[in-house]
């Protein structure tokens, strides 16, 4: 069984959007659902792409110092400019890694997709290796898919 339970958040995110909560809040609690699951999840930032350049507009966990991340750096990066989500079990293996601090270890990066158009993202990192099971992205997803609509 997945840790993450997409679809709770999914309904927390639509009860907030009937209530009108604006963009920021929706992406504010996307973050903080996400980080509330706990080990091995220790931080969710929300990227969104503004031209050819990721903005970090919420998260919850550590802080970071890459709130702007061009398309093509990073792990961030590299997802929007192949139009595929990454699942890096151990970021010590890949040379294209912008690091926020030395405890992460793991980083998934889930694309918010409205059709073909890349919206932004959920970056997930964690302090173990290999966390996330194909289970735990596809309960990401869930959360992803509902951002894109709602946004
Ligand atoms: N590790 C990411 C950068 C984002 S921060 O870690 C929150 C990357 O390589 O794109």
């Amino acid at each position: 069984m997945p840790v993450l339970d997409g679809d709770r958040i999914v309904a927390a995110l639509r009860g907030a959007f009937t209530r009108d909560v604006d963009r920021q809040g929706l992406l504010q609690l996307a973050a903080d659902r996400i980080r509330a699951v706990g080990p091995p999840y220790t931080s969710a930032y929300l990227y969104m792409l503004h031209g050819q350049e990721l903005v970090l507009e919420a998260f919850s966990g550590r802080q970071t110092d890459h709130t702007r991340i061009p398309v093509g750096k990073g792990v961030c990066g590299a997802a929007v400019a192949t139009g595929q989500d990454q699942n890096i079990g151990d970021v010590r293996a890949i040379g294209n890694y912008l690091a926020c601090n030395l405890d992460t270890r793991s980083e998934l990066v889930v694309l918010i997709q409205r059709g073909t158009t890349i919206l932004g993202q959920i970056d997930i990192d964690s302090d173990v290796a290999g966390p996330f099971s194909q289970a735990e992205h596809a309960e990401t997803r869930k959360v992803a898919d509902a951002l894109a609509v709602l946004l």
